[in-house]
């Protein structure tokens, strides 16, 4: 048996390499070698309409859930008006989100679907943490939902609810116990359903006046920054994470006052 020593290896494996860049380069020496005349593809947002991807949502949502209806609207907006590399995106990947991820009731799948737009799309990490924090910031704190199809089947009007959380099993129960009505009836389907629509239109929304320079950030709730004031990194450094903190914890008894 012949026995390669790892220099001998890793001699080869550059002489390959050089060979193969060279014999591209030869092959045709107006181009760039093979490797490098690859570029990538290019997933810029641009404007959308916020009605037209709310409507789309909601249409969308029956064929794989909230966060294929969101993610789907979003992408397939974008793909009419710039074509690829939006056109060929695996759209089926985000069947996985349904029910907070496959039924588990962690996440809320629109918010999943929301955040995975502004993942694909903006670049900067600065800009995409906040874009994603007000989105859920909005979640949380805002009545839904309030879009209305332009068909009702059979429930023309339906009640709101405050989620004051981001996960699918507090939102979902919330929602229930305002409407009185059981966890998966058809009213809470219809419910999650414009529920997806009206995260569509506010993830547009967003991404519209990122565009345009014109987003806000408002920073994490005032609730949750007086608790992170003694519990984030900078004091007891006991607690992680934004999300609103009532939403699990009671607080404790002889808690101590706000700072
Ligand atoms: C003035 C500082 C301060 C603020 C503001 C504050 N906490 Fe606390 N919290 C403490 C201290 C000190 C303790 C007891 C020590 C510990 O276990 O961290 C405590 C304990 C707790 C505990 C129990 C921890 C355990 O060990 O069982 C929870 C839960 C909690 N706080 C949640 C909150 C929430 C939610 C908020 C916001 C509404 C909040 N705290 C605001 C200082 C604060
Ligand atoms: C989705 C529910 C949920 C949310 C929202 C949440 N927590 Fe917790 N938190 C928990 C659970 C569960 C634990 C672990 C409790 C345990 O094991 O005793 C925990 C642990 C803690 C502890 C440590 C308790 C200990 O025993 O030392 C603190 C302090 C705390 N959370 C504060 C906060 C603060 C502040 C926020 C808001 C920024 C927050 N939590 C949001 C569920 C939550």
């Amino acid at each position: 048996m012949q026995s390669v020593t790892r220099r001998q290896m890793l001699g080869t494996i550059s002489l390959a390499a050089g060979a193969g860049f060279w014999s591209g380069f030869n092959n045709d020496s107006q181009s760039a070698p093979q490797a490098e005349s690859k570029t990538a593809p290019v997933w810029d947002y641009t404007q959308l309409d916020e009605d037209s991807v709310a409507a789309e949502a909601y249409r969308l949502f029956a064929d794989g859930g909230c966060m294929y209806g969101l993610f789907g609207a979003v992408v397939t907006g974008l793909a009419r008006k710039l074509g690829e590399p939006f056109v060929s995106f695996p759209l089926h990947m985000m069947r996985y989100g349904a029910g907070g991820v496959g039924g588990w009731g962690s996440l809320c799948g629109t918010l999943n679907g929301a955040a995975a737009v502004i993942g694909l799309v903006e670049p900067d990490k600065q800009r995409r943490t906040q874009l994603v924090a007000e989105m859920f910031s909005w979640y949380e704190t805002t009545a839904l939902p309030v879009y209305t199809p332009q068909s009702p089947d059979n429930s023309p009007t339906l009640a709101r609810s405050v989620s004051q959380s981001v996960l699918c099993h507090v939102s979902v129960h919330r929602w229930c116990e305002v409407a009185c009505c059981d966890v998966e009836s058809d009213q809470m389907k219809e419910r999650c359903r414009r529920l997806t629509a009206d995260v569509a239109a506010k993830t547009v929304n967003l991404l519209n006046c990122s565009l345009q320079d014109t987003f806000k950030f408002a920073g994490p709730a005032t609730e949750v920054k007086s608790c992170l004031a003694c519990h984030g990194k900078d004091d007891q450094a006991d607690a992680f994470g934004t999300m609103r903190c009532n939403a699990c914890h009671p607080l404790p008894k002889d808690h101590p006052e706000d700072k």
